[in-house]
Parts: structure tokens; sequence; C-alpha cells
């Protein structure tokens, strides 16, 4: 630790609290307190926002590492090879993602729309930036080019109404990020060479099952997606994040997502 850069950063009740201290070994322990949140907070900001978990069990006061490389005690242990069920089990929240895989469902989309809204959101347990690009980028090599598609574009479609499709602009946008909110010119572009794609209308039904995906009192299990995953999803037996793929890395971000290095 940069002793200096950490002296100088000390809160206010830090430093009046080792000033207070009576006693050198009272001092000694308000530093130490003071040390101790400092690597709190720096391990708080390593954290990505959707597998956060807010609270932490007691340390064991012997271990004395900063970092848990590999193991959050926080997240339940993935198995050794992961499945695609394995991540909706025990890493990602899955209910408006389910619910929007149901509401396809039961409109009779086909078994890849059914699987890209099931897929949609993934890419916000990496990144909230553009995570249509993010969660197509991670299954590109697992799905059909028709799936990975309409999962990226998605995300742009989102913000561009199309009434002959039933899809308006969604009032919690307007809520969101204001009336006056004008999406950049890049999602206008996206939008518009969409638009005549072969798989827009996959697309577009992202967009028309997500927005009534967000109801509190439904919950779907994952699991009567089971056989949908099975015939769509190439499920490496090595599992995922350990096949080699050019996405793996971004599987294991998910698995140990609070890894240091
Ligand atoms: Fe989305
Ligand atoms: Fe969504």
């Amino acid at each position: 630790m940069d002793r200096r850069k950490f002296l100088n950063n000390l809160s206010v009740t830090a430093v009046a609290s080792i000033a207070g201290a009576a006693t050198l070994s009272g001092k000694a322990d308000a530093l130490e307190e003071a040390m101790e949140a400092s690597l709190e907070e720096k391990y708080r900001r390593a954290k990505p926002g959707h597998c956060f978990v807010d609270g932490r069990p007691p340390r064991d006061p012997n271990d004395k590492r900063p970092y848990y490389q590999h193991n959050e005690p926080l997240l339940p242990k993935m198995p050794e090879a992961p499945t695609l069920m394995d991540f909706y089990q025990l890493r990602f929240p899955t209910n408006h993602v389910t619910q929007s895989a149901r509401l396809a469902m039961k409109n009779g989309s086909s078994e890849k729309v059914i699987l890209a809204c099931l897929m949609h959101d993934i890419g916000l347990n990496i990144m909230g930036t553009d995570h249509g690009y993010w969660a197509a980028q991670l299954v590109r090599p697992y799905v059909d080019e028709e799936v990975s598609w309409a999962i990226e574009k998605h995300q742009a479609l989102r913000f561009f109404p199309d009434l002959e499709a039933g899809y308006e602009y969604p009032v919690k946008y307007i809520e969101y990020f204001g009336e006056d909110y004008v999406p950049e010119p890049y999602l206008k572009k996206e939008h518009d060479r969409a638009k005549n794609h072969k798989y827009y209308g996959s697309s577009r039904e992202i967009t028309v099952h997500d927005v009534y995906a967000f109801d509190p009192d439904l919950q779907v299990d994952v699991e009567i997606f089971t056989d949908i995953i099975g015939r769509n999803f190439k499920q490496p037996k090595e599992g995922l994040g350990f096949d080699g793929s050019p996405t793996a890395h971004m599987w294991r971000s998910i698995i140990w997502p609070n890894n240091f290095l």
C-alpha cells in the first residue's frame, strides 16, 4: 500500500478517530480500522454491478488477504464445467428475461426468438453500456446467427417505435432518461440498418416482449426452457468459460466477477 496516498485519502472521521484515541494502541486500532475500510472500498469498486450482493459475511480474523481471488464468499460456487443453466441458476438475475421468453412462447414465437428473449439482457452481467452488443458477443459461438443478431440489435430497436409491430417508445424510458433524451446517432444508424435486415422481425419481437416482462408478482422458472436451450444452444463439454472459445473469458468474468486480476 502507498502509505502517503493512503494517509492523504483518509476520511475526516478516520483522522479524528485516530487523533482522538488516548493511547498508542488505540491509535493503532483506529488506523487498522481505517485501512480495512479503505481496502473494502477498493474491493467494492472492483465489483461489476449485476453480480453485486450487499453485505458481506464477517471475515476470518486470521485471513489478512485484501481480495478473494477466485473465491467470492457471497456468490455460490459454480460447477467446474458450467452449463448455460448453471449461469441462470447461480449468477444471472433471471426473472425479467424468463418473463420475456415466456411471453414469446405464449405468443407463438419461434424457438430461436424464445432463446433470444431468454438471453437478451445477459450482457448486463458484464456491462450496462451497449449491453445488447455484449450479450450477443457472449453467446455468438454457441447459437444460430439469427439469435445473436436479434439480441445485438434489440438495444437500438428499443429506442425506436414500430407501431405496425405493436411497439411504442417505452414510457419507462421517459422516466429513466427524461423527455428530451434523443438516442445517440449510432443507435439511430443501427436502427435504420436493421430495419431492412432479414432478421429485423426477430429482433423486434424481443423488444415487444421486453416491455411487458417486468411483472413483480410473476416468477418464471428458467427450467421451463430446458428443452429449447438443449436444442438451440451448443453447450461446450468443457463448460462455458473453459472451452477456449473467443468469448470464454467473458463467461469466466461472470463466474469470478470480483477477481482482482
Ligand atoms: Fe435490453
Ligand atoms: Fe430487457
